[in-house]
């Protein structure tokens, strides 16, 4: 017995030396590379204990997220508004108890002025559906003002695609391709569909790159790809085209897009046949008469001159050739991978570039003709109540579906080791999520994102949201004193209109 014990223990013995020379072989080893390498400053002057540092600094964002910051702390989303779209999106009621833990004091908070008489239920109606395209062959009658915004086939794993389809359909909203082309995936859930047009035309390419334009009839063939939109730039990378790394353009996305698998796939910065206003009419009419549907375009903007002799162009060649709508993405938007400095500080907010581009729309009699589609951090009901009050007509969110499909904000889209499944291609990553459960939950979001929008219309007084204008807000100024939008941002004079035809009488 006694000789047993004494066997194990001098085996143990022999595994704890065993494994502590092993440690100290690897310090030694880690220690020279460290001294000899010339990358990193730190390793070489404090070698092996310089390697905590980067521990560190990625441990540091977890416990941050998780332990340290408030509920209206992080970015780019706080822990508030993400879980206000768990809640939405687990569709379990959205109710919180004791009161707001929301700052209302900083200059550009909006407050909603309640009516002393509010929109009886009786009374209250529906968002009333929106018609884009009115001259085209097909216009588009859309359902809902909350949509999903562009997010491309291979940004996006095929199970994420899975879910916004089918969620999609569920919720009666539509959902943007992004520029990586239409995939079955997008397809399979029947839901309605806008095919965007991105700077390298992804799925309707000729090998040069330039546009196909049998591959874009076929696009437009299916019943379900109601518009088309023509990406000219995007709030998170102005300037710059879209960036898919290697080990994300597996065989299919290779295939969807038309270019070579296992490559980098970046795109063009601009489409190099769209060198002016002119050009960019030029190109909306001629998508418009090869699909025959709604064809609008999508900018985030800085500069705004070109937008009036946008507006001019319009007047010259007659209202027909306005685009069916202009989707409009605040510099603060986000995508797949972009550069910092782009993300950061170039491209209007929407707080500014919104009301502006409405205006001068209104200025050119063009309000009416030309859809104003907004997006850029609008995943909560009181953001998107916003923009309706400012001027949009429908505001698309790509983030909140994210987090409607689970997307924790580990910030790792670019790297194909998403830990949710959504922005990765790695099979075992992907196994995290489900389509059947995810599609409820997109569809959850959607349908209680525009209940409470129609909530917060009824409270304001009127029948239902799109009847939202500036009035209905009022902005908190740096004085802690509130003033109402339309003192901020008055509807200039028309100076251009249209001559209204009557068909009848001619
Ligand atoms: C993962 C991901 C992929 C995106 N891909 C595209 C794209 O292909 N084309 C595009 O115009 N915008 C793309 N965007 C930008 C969004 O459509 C949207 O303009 C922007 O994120 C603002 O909306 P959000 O604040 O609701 O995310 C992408 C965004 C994300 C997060
Ligand atoms: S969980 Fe992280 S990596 Fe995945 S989509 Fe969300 S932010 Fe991107």
């Amino acid at each position: 017995m006694a000789d047993g014990i004494l066997s194990v223990l001098s085996t143990l013995t022999f595994i704890l030396v065993f494994l502590l020379g092993l440690g100290l072989a690897g310090v030694i080893v880690l220690f020279f590379i460290d001294i000899t390498q010339k990358q990193d400053a730190v390793r070489r002057n404090y070698p092996v204990i310089g390697r905590f540092r980067h521990l560190f600094s990625s441990l540091g964002e977890f416990f941050r997220q998780y332990f340290f910051a408030m509920d209206r702390e992080e970015m780019p989303f706080n822990r508030a508004e993400r879980e206000w779209v768990e809640r939405a999106a687990k569709g379990t009621g959205n109710t919180i108890a004791f009161g707001s833990t929301k700052n209302l004091d900083p200059a550009g908070t909006p407050i909603f002025v309640n009516c002393p008489f509010p929109t009886l239920e009786k009374d209250a109606a529906e968002t009333a559906t929106c018609t884009l395209g009115p001259y085209c062959e097909k216009p588009f009658e859309a359902k809902s003002l909350f949509n999903i915004s562009a997010m491309s086939f291979g940004a996006l794993s095929v199970p994420a695609v899975q879910a916004l389809s089918h969620g999609a359909k569920m919720a009666g909203c539509w959902m943007n391709t992004g520029e990586g082309g239409l995939s079955p995936y997008h397809l399979e859930g029947g839901c309605d569909i806008v095919f965007q047009i991105g700077t390298a035309k992804y799925g309707v390419r000729n090998d040069d790159g330039s546009l196909n334009d049998e591959k874009l009839r076929a696009i437009a063939d299916h019943e379900q790809v109601r518009m088309f939109e023509i990406k000219m730039s995007q709030g998170a990378k102005p300037g710059k085209g879209g960036i898919l790394p290697a080990a994300k353009v597996t065989e299919t996305i290779a295939k969807v897009r038309g270019i070579p698998e296992g490559k980098a796939s970046i795109s063009p910065n601009r489409h190099p046949e769209i060198n002016s206003v002119e050009d960019m009419l030029d190109f909306v009419d001629h998508v418009r008469k090869v699909t025959g549907k709604p064809t609008g375009i999508k900018a985030v903007v800085g500069a705004y001159g070109w937008i009036e002799s946008l507006c001019e162009e319009i007047h010259r060649r007659g209202i027909e050739s306005a685009p069916d709508f202009f989707t409009l993405d605040g510099g603060d938007g986000g995508t797949g991978a972009a550069p910092m400095p782009l993300m950061d500080n170039v491209g209007l907010q929407l707080d500014e570039s919104l009301p502006m581009l409405s205006d001068i729309f209104h200025k050119y009699g063009l309000r009416e003709r030309i859809r104003i589609i907004a997006s850029g951090k609008r995943v909560t009901p009181s953001e998107v109540a916003w923009a309706i009050c400012a001027g949009a007509d429908f505001v698309n969110s790509a983030r909140g579906f994210m987090f409607s499909l689970g997307c924790i904000q580990a910030m790792k889209c670019n790297k194909n080791t998403c830990p949710t499944g959504i922005t990765t291609h790695d099979p075992r990553l992907q196994r995290g999520l489900d389509p059947t459960d995810k599609k409820v939950k997109v569809a959850n979001y959607c349908k209680s994102l525009v209940h409470e929008v129609e909530v917060l219309a009824h409270s304001c007084g009127v029948d239902e949201p799109r009847q939202l204008g500036r009035k209905h807000v009022r902005i908190v100024q740096d004085s802690g004193m509130s003033i109402p939008l339309d003192e901020i941002h008055p509807r200039p004079e028309v100076v251009r209109n249209f001559k209204v035809i009557d068909p009848v009488s001619g």
